[in-house]
């Protein structure tokens, strides 16, 4: 009977130290850690993005509000040069409002938009479905799709 307790103890003991293993081997390698850079401009932008409650309106990979466009891929869209979207934050339009940020705070913003659009394609047109249910998605900056 005691030896029993010993060897449940033994095993229980064991597992644990397994399942420490297990979670150190799977959680730490390269593959898993995703580092993300942003620039202190980036940052502050999402900051101000976050204060302003923007996406009440707008949406980043469609989520978000859905009175204004989705943002996503605003920084990388030929015809919205960052002219543009300066104006269009400080002038407002339609149900867009006016707001009064000074150049360096529409610089972050849109330091903040570059970096939103790095990561990634909204909508993801060049996306297909493969037989097996498995979604391809093609990702920016990268050769390979996942
Ligand atoms: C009350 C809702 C609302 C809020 C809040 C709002 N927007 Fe908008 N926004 C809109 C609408 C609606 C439009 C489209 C205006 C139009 O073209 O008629 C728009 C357009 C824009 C555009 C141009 C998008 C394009 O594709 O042409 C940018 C950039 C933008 N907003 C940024 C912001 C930022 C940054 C904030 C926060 C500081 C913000 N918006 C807050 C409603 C909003």
């Amino acid at each position: 009977m005691k030896n029993n307790i010993l060897y449940n103890k033994l095993i229980i003991g064991g597992l644990v130290l397994l399942f420490v293993i297990y979670n150190f081997v799977v959680y730490n390698n390269a593959a898993f850690i995703q580092e993300h850079k942003l620039s202190d401009a980036a940052i502050q932008g999402q900051q101000l993005w976050q204060d302003n409650n923007c996406t009440a309106c707008h949406q980043f990979y469609g989520l978000g509000g859905y009175l204004g466009p989705d943002l996503t891929n605003i920084a990388s869209d030929s015809i919205k040069t960052d002219a543009y979207v300066k104006a269009m934050i400080n002038l407002g339009k339609n149900a867009m409002p006016k707001y009064n940020f000074s150049e360096k705070e529409l610089q972050e913003f849109l330091a903040f938009f570059k970096a939103v659009d790095q990561t990634g394609y909204f909508p993801n047109k060049a996306a297909t479905t493969e037989k097996t249910g498995w979604v391809k998605l093609k990702i920016k900056n990268t050769t390979d799709d996942q």
